[in-house]
Formats: structure tokens, C-alpha cells, sequence
């Protein structure tokens, strides 16, 4: 093909002593990171799936914690494009579930007994997720009494104020009565439902023009709370899909355990909040 033709005209074509793509993204350490324990084909997709989700969750705990900063800070604009970013992850995470859908159970039995004890329950990714938003079970701590790095990065999460917590001193910087969650200066464990916090949020609901900011703040919180719901019944339906009423690799009852997380309420008052407007 003569140089005039050839559509990669100019691309560098040259690495020896520069930083190529690869180098860049340290590809090398990301796709060497799959070592299937069986010869089953879907192994593999059943690891990339996991890995992957890992590195939205990787991303989506950046954006929160950038977005805990700002509403501190009240710089709420950054605030809610973290938060559209952090639902569009789950979104994504989401969609990931119709690639993995495509496992039987029949395949996934031909692994299952690989993995021993491993379960997506010990993903301390997922509860620091989980303890970033607000939803703070200490007893999700324990699997991970064995590595203390990771058990003291998540007591340093539990330390400070949560998303949901610093919406609520927000409120109150605003001259709304929080009651109790004024006062407060513990932030380790899970924090009681509070009517004023409630009746805080209807004022708002009922007056949108008015505050607009924390009305707008509100529905970021509602739509990624969405897209999390979303995210656990499209697992527990894949879970009941593939493995049926079997007990967890974990230890959990499987799929009766995620069944109860559905109920797990990480922003309680804002769904409240909408039967009495
Ligand atoms: C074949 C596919 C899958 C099956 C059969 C499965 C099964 C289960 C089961 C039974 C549990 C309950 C804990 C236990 O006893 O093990 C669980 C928890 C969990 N799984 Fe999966 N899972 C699958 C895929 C995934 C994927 C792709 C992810 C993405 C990271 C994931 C993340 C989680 C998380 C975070 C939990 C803890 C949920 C909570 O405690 O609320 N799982 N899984």
C-alpha cells in the first residue's frame, strides 16, 4: 500500500524507550490477574465478571468519597455529578448481569466446588460501598478480622460521617431541626430513623423551588439508591437462576439471604418521605 493510502499514516509505531498503551494501563498485571483453579470454559467469564465489577466498584468509591468532600465543603454542584456518575456505574454494573446470565447452572456446577468458601459476601469493596452510603452493619466487618489493612480501611470509613450523614448536617446547616443527629459524633453503626430528618425532607418535597439544592441533592441520593436496588435483584435473580435454593459458597441461606438484603434501606427517610407528599 503506498504511504499516501495507509489509514494509520503517522500513528507511532516505535515503543523502545517510551510509554506505550500498555505500559500506561498496566495491562500486563490487569490480564494476568485470571487464573481459573478448574478447566470448566466458564470460569473464566465467571472471574472477569467478578474482576471487573470490582473495578466499578473501585471507581464508584472514589466518586463517593469525593462526593462525601464536597457536600461537606457544601460545593454541591461537583456533589451531584458524582453521584449521576456513581448511579450510571451501577447501571453498567447492572447490564453486566445479562453476560453472565448466559452461564447455566449445569456450567457453573462444573466450577461451584473451586471456589470453596469465596463469595462476592466477603467483597470488601461492596461494604465499604455499602458503609460510604450510609448502610453500616458491623457485622459485615468480621470476614475480614484476618486481613487488617483491609478491616482498618473500613473502620476508617466507619469513622466519619456518611453520605447519607453529611446530607443530614447539610439539612441542619440549613436551619433544619435534625433533633438528635445534631448532636451525634459517633458515626460507627447503624443510625435510628428520625422524624425530623423526615419532616425536613417533606418541607423541601413540598417546596421545591424553594430548596432547590437540597431537593436536587435528594433525588441524586433516590437515583442511586435506585440503581443499587436494582443491582441486588438482578444478582439475587441470577443467583436463584444458576444455583437455585442451594446454600451460599459463603455460608448464607443464598438466595432467601439476598431476598431479605432487598429490604435494606440505605437513605430511609427520602423513601418515606414519598407516601406523605
Ligand atoms: C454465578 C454467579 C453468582 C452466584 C451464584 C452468586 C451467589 C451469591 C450468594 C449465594 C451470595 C450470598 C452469600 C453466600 O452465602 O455466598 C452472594 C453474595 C454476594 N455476591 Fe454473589 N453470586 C454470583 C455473582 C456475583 C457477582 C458477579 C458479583 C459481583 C461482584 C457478586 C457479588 C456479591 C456480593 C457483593 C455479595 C454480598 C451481598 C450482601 O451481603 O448483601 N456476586 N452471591
Amino acid at each position: 500500500m503506498a504511504e499516501a493510502e495507509n489509514p494509520a499514516q503517522g500513528a507511532q509505531m516505535e515503543f523502545r524507550g517510551r510509554m506505550s498503551y500498555g505500559d500506561y494501563l498496566h495491562l500486563e498485571k490487569v490480564l494476568d490477574a485470571q487464573e481459573p483453579l478448574s478447566t470448566a470454559h466458564d470460569e473464566l467469564l465467571f472471574i472477569i465478571q467478578h474482576q471487573t465489577s470490582e473495578l466499578w466498584m473501585k471507581l464508584a468509591i472514589h466518586e463517593i468519597r469525593s462526593a462525601i468532600s464536597a457536600i461537606r465543603g457544601d460545593d454541591l454542584r461537583p456533589a451531584f455529578k458524582m453521584l449521576t456518575r456513581v448511579a450510571r456505574i451501577f447501571e453498567q454494573l447492572n447490564n453486566a448481569w445479562d453476560v453472565l446470565r448466559t452461564m447455566t447452572p449445569s456450567e457453573y456446577t462444573q466450577f461451584r466446588g473451586a471456589l470453596g468458601q469465596s463469595s462476592g459476601f466477603q467483597s470488601y469493596q461492596y461494604r465499604a460501598i455499602e458503609f460510604l452510603a450510609g448502610n453500616r452493619n458491623l457485622a459485615m466487618l468480621k470476614p475480614h478480622a484476618h486481613r487488617p489493612e483491609i478491616l482498618s480501611a473500613l473502620e476508617d470509613i466507619l469513622a466519619s460521617p456518611s453520605l447519607y450523614d453529611e446530607a443530614i448536617r447539610l439539612l441542619a446547616r440549613n436551619g433544619f431541626d435534625v433533633g438528635a443527629e445534631a448532636e451525634r459524633t459517633d458515626w460507627r453503626g447503624a443510625r435510628p430513623e428520625n422524624e425530623q430528618v423526615l419532616a425536613a425532607w417533606r418541607d423541601i418535597y413540598r417546596e421545591p423551588g424553594r430548596y432547590w439544592a437540597l431537593y436536587e441533592l435528594a433525588e441524586k441520593l433516590v437515583d442511586f439508591e435506585d440503581y443499587f436496588r436494582r443491582w441486588r435483584f438482578n444478582h439475587v435473580t441470577t443467583v436463584e437462576r444458576i444455583i437455585g435454593l442451594k446454600r451460599g459458597t459463603g455460608g448464607t441461606s443464598g438466595v432467601s439471604y439476598l431476598r431479605k438484603m432487598l429490604e435494606v434501606e440505605l437513605f430511609p427517610e427520602l423513601w418515606k418521605v414519598r407516601t406523605e407528599l
